[in-house]
């Protein structure tokens, strides 16, 4: 570990947040998360710094956020198998972070395929899950970056129009444990929900936060491809749409890089 945290908090939680570590500052808190994956003793520890320098996303992008802005955590987890596939842990991190920030703001978020949270169209949150492989076995990591206290401002000099922040959203400050502490204790339920074999209800969430069921969406796949038809199911093993012609493909999540409407509101 590049440094000791400034101090560990511990959370009254059954899986995810009975210790988390609080740093000032990391290159990443996924790093710092896989590391501790590696020890079955860590599952569900969380890792926090107000401060990243080599963030990152999505697609190998940069993840930038002024210091103290945004609730960067990290989650290790040694998750059983069913549970190890990045779009559950995706869909476990995005219902759960949304019911956090309804929870802290009263407003819905909507999922944005694939790790986005989106309030009123700008994204608010952002989720990057990646695998720690451990000899046989296979451990999962799962950052979350939420935008808190940002103004319009911080947007603007970041050259990032289509974002928000629960600041920007409600007019309201945040302290900043409390949001940690709301995240986390969601994640908790979350988990413990499904760990209880309660998937197909994290399922039937994820579906609904999505919220394009019916509509005409356009499918960029991973292969370089362009889809489109009607969205007619959306479930972990496949995504089900109903193209203009021929046969109704269920295509894999792994498959999918972007599902949009054809026709955003
Ligand atoms: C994305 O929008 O592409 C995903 C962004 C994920 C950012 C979070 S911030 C905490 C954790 N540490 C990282 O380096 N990335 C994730």
């Amino acid at each position: 570990m590049n440094s000791d945290p400034r101090e560990t908090c511990f959370l009254d939680t059954a899986h995810i947040g009975r210790r988390i570590l609080v740093f000032d500052s990391l290159p990443s808190t996924n790093d710092t998360a896989a590391r501790l994956a590696s020890d079955p003793n860590h599952h569900g520890t969380v890792v926090t710094a107000v401060h990243q320098t080599a963030g990152r996303g999505q697609y190998g992008r940069q993840w930038q956020s002024r210091p103290g802005a945004s609730l960067l955590l990290s989650v290790a987890l040694n998750p059983p198998a069913a549970l190890r596939r990045p779009v559950v842990l995706i869909a476990w991190a995005a219902v759960a972070v949304a019911e956090a920030i309804r929870r802290l703001t009263g407003v819905p978020a909507r999922i944005k395929w694939p790790n986005d949270l989106l309030i009123r169209g700008k994204k608010v949150c952002g989720i990057l899950t990646e695998s720690v492989v451990c000899g046989a076995d296979v451990r999962s990591v799962v950052g979350i970056g939420l935008n808190v206290h940002q103004e319009a401002s911080d947007f603007a000099a970041a050259g990032l129009p289509d974002a928000t922040s629960l600041t920007l959203v409600t007019g309201q400050r945040f302290d900043s444990f409390d949001v940690l502490r709301s995240v986390v204790e969601s994640l908790d339920v979350e988990y413990t929900r499904v760990v209880a074999g309660e998937l197909v209800s994290l399922e039937s969430d994820w579906k609904w936060r999505v919220g394009l069921l019916g509509q005409r969406v356009r499918v960029d796949m991973a292969d370089g491809t362009t889809r489109f038809g009607q969205l007619r199911d959306m479930m972990f093993d496949g995504i089900e749409i109903e193209p203009d012609e021929g046969e109704i493909p269920v295509i894999p999540p792994e498959a999918i890089r972007q599902l949009k409407p054809t026709d955003p509101d």
